[in-house]
């Protein structure tokens, strides 16, 4: 590496900066505990993790596990803040429970939840880089440091998908990572939508940025040029399946976005106005699926089917607006061959599956709907072992709550031979179980953090955003014109969902990059602490033009029903409209260096000031 940069046709290094951001889900931190008569306690509360809940609480109390139920409906948000930091309310409001003997009831007020609660780590990585003349990287070197707070909580976790992500979509011969974990005097930072991923990329996309602009190259070339392609293996030596899949993406983004035109048309914009100064940006993803803590890589789930032919199914997820129990009820349904009506998600409960992983790492559709999938398939199996039996019909289907015999020339869907309700209550009177308990532990998957190599995801999700803003020059407020994005879900269990979690990712990605900013005093008190004082995007700044894609054709062999996770990906797309923000400023002829997130107005149109004045003091 030091040969590399001793001897390299150009070099860079710098300091890249970003801030933290509040998590502002609609429901704030709240609990609900109630006294049983065995001595032990009902738990409600809006967290991710019904299982740490469950044993802290229990340990708080000194009792054991089983005296603890938590049951978990669904939250209004979590987005990673409800992880690890939901558990102190939970245990607060068990300890007056169980002193008192009368339920007790605690939530946050807004005000309270952002001053205690952890936000997003804010980093400040140290970087070095050698490049050729064409922007291929030679060598690249990045210290990520995170700011984690008082107390350690998930840290070390967030900073090691951030190492593992500070490459991004590129193949890069000499790499060095170094991640450090800095205490400081603040709430402790915690899990946040990414989990570190769009701040390793972050570093990398920045790095990127300057070189196009450094070698006056458009940042689409220079970032196709570093792509990963098919059979590239990542610094920690798994092997990036379908890599090809960047390809496919690249090259349809380059022209559904008619990028080529829009970066012409302002180059001549910029040219011809003074107060006003458009800019383009590419930002690819590519994320890694899978818990990092190998042993997190579990499932479980519990399906009653009764006596009417109505479903009952409990699964290890939680339902926190990302619709992943509208998936794994289609996954049950399709299983069993019945409408989506007849199927009935309950509630996360602890009495019902046990020992869960928190809902996070965008796999708590992948893991719990694989365990679903295995406890419908043990119902069905016993189920068909009847139809044999029945109707002696060597192959039937389960379609629309109908069983249908197959004919040499496929399912007629004509003349049933059964409804699934009848079935069912046939196989009551014959004494079949109709109820199974599902598990699924994620095969293959490990790594060794001391050589830093191993397999630890599963696949990869891909995919890019391009962002058009203009930014005015008196004010130094962004507008967003135009965005559009490429997604590769795989093949999509629900196409409508999948396109809400990408639209509100993007949304959250704008906001950290823009407008979100947590100011604090000397002490560490945090003064942005109210919806008046800190800014989420509104409808008002989605760009005036969205376009969103799912990359056809593309089929996921390691995922539920073909599919990829959703849930965290799309919100590194929001770094697009930073980069959007700074190859505007760029067009007045300086990289804006000192330029961090959030680029709120204010710092955007300091970035101005200093290319006006150029050498004069702020
Ligand atoms: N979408 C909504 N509406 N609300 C949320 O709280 N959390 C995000 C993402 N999408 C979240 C969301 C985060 S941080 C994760 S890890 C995933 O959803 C978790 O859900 P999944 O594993 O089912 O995708
Ligand atoms: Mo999401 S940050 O993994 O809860």
């Amino acid at each position: 590496m030091e040969a590399v940069f001793a001897d390299c046709p150009n070099y860079l290094e710098g300091v890249i900066c970003n801030d933290g951001q509040e998590h502002f889900y609609l429901e704030t931190q709240s609990a609900l505990a109630v006294p049983e008569d065995t001595g032990g306690l009902t738990i409600y509360s809006s967290s991710q993790n019904p299982n740490e809940i469950q044993r802290m609480t229990a340990t708080v109390l000194g009792l054991p596990q089983h005296q603890i139920t938590v049951d978990i409906k669904r939250l209004g948000g979590g987005f990673g803040g409800k992880e690890s930091q939901a558990t102190v309310w939970a245990c607060l409001a068990a300890l007056a429970a169980f002193h008192t003997g009368r339920p007790a009831k605690l939530c946050l007020a807004r005000e309270e939840d952002m001053l205690c609660t952890g936000k997003r780590h804010a980093f400040e990585s140290n970087y070095r880089v050698a490049f050729d003349k064409k922007g291929k990287i030679l060598a690249y070197s990045v210290e990520l440091n995170s700011n984690c707070g008082a107390v350690a909580d998930v840290s070390t976790s967030v900073l090691e998908r951030a190492m593992l992500h500070a490459e991004n979509s590129y193949q890069i011969e000499n790499i060095r990572i170094i991640g450090r974990p800095c205490k400081t005097n603040l709430h402790p930072a915690t899990a946040f939508r990414g989990f570190g991923g769009p701040q390793g990329i972050f570093a990398i996309e920045s790095v990127l940025q300057r070189i196009a602009f450094t070698l006056g190259l458009d940042p689409y070339d220079v970032r196709v040029k570093n792509r990963y392609r098919q059979g590239d293996i990542a610094p920690y030596g798994e092997e990036i399946i379908h890599a090809e899949h960047m390809d496919k993406v690249f090259d349809k983004l380059r022209k559904d976005s008619l990028w080529d035109e829009r970066r012409k048309n302002t180059i001549t914009f910029n040219a011809e106005n003074k107060y006003y100064k458009k800019g383009l940006s590419i930002t690819p993803v590519k994320f890694g699926i899978s818990f990092t803590a190998a042993h997190l890589n579990q499932g479980s789930a519990l399906i009653h089917v009764y006596f009417d032919g109505s479903i009952s199914v409990t699964h290890g997820a939680i339902e926190m607006g990302q619709e992943v129990n509208t998936k794994i009820g289609q996954i049950a349904a399709t299983n069993f061959g019945v409408p989506l009506s007849y199927v009935r998600i309950e509630s996360n409960n602890t009495k019902r599956v046990a020992n869960t992983s928190p809902t996070a790492a965008s796999s708590g559709c992948d893991l719990n709907g694989y365990a679903v999938e295995a406890a419908s398939l043990e119902i069905m199996k016993r189920l068909r072992e009847l139809v044999l039996k029945l109707f002696s019909e060597a192959e039937v289907v389960f379609e629309n709550g109908f069983v249908y015999p197959v004919t040499a020339d496929g399912a007629t869907y004509e003349n049933p031979l059964i409804s699934f309700i009848e079935l069912v209550k046939k196989a009551y009177y014959e004494r079949i179980n109709l109820s199974a308990h599902g598990f699924y532990a994620t095969p293959g998957i490990h790594f060794d953090r001391d050589k830093g190599q191993g397999h630890p995801f599963l696949y990869y999700v891909f995919g890019a955003a391009v962002s058009e803003v203009t930014v005015d020059l008196l004010t130094g407020h962004t507008t967003l014109d135009y965005a559009h994005i490429i997604h590769d879900c795989g093949s999509s269990i629900n196409p409508r969902v999948d396109v809400g979690q990408i639209q509100g990712g993007f949304a959250q990605g704008i906001g950290w990059v823009t407008t979100e900013e947590l100011v604090y005093n000397e002490k560490g008190k945090l003064l942005s602490s109210s919806p008046a004082t800190y800014k989420i995007p509104t409808i008002g700044d989605m760009p005036e033009e969205f376009h969103i894609e799912l990359l056809e054709g593309s089929i996921n062999e390691q995922g539920i029903k073909r599919s990829k996770a959703i849930g965290e990906p799309p919100f590194v797309y929001g770094e697009s409209v930073f980069f959007a923000i700074v190859d505007a400023l760029c067009s007045m002829g300086r990289y804006p260096e000192e330029l961090s997130i959030p680029a709120t107005p204010e710092k955007v149109w300091r970035e101005i000031r200093r290319n006006i004045d150029n050498g004069r003091k702020e």
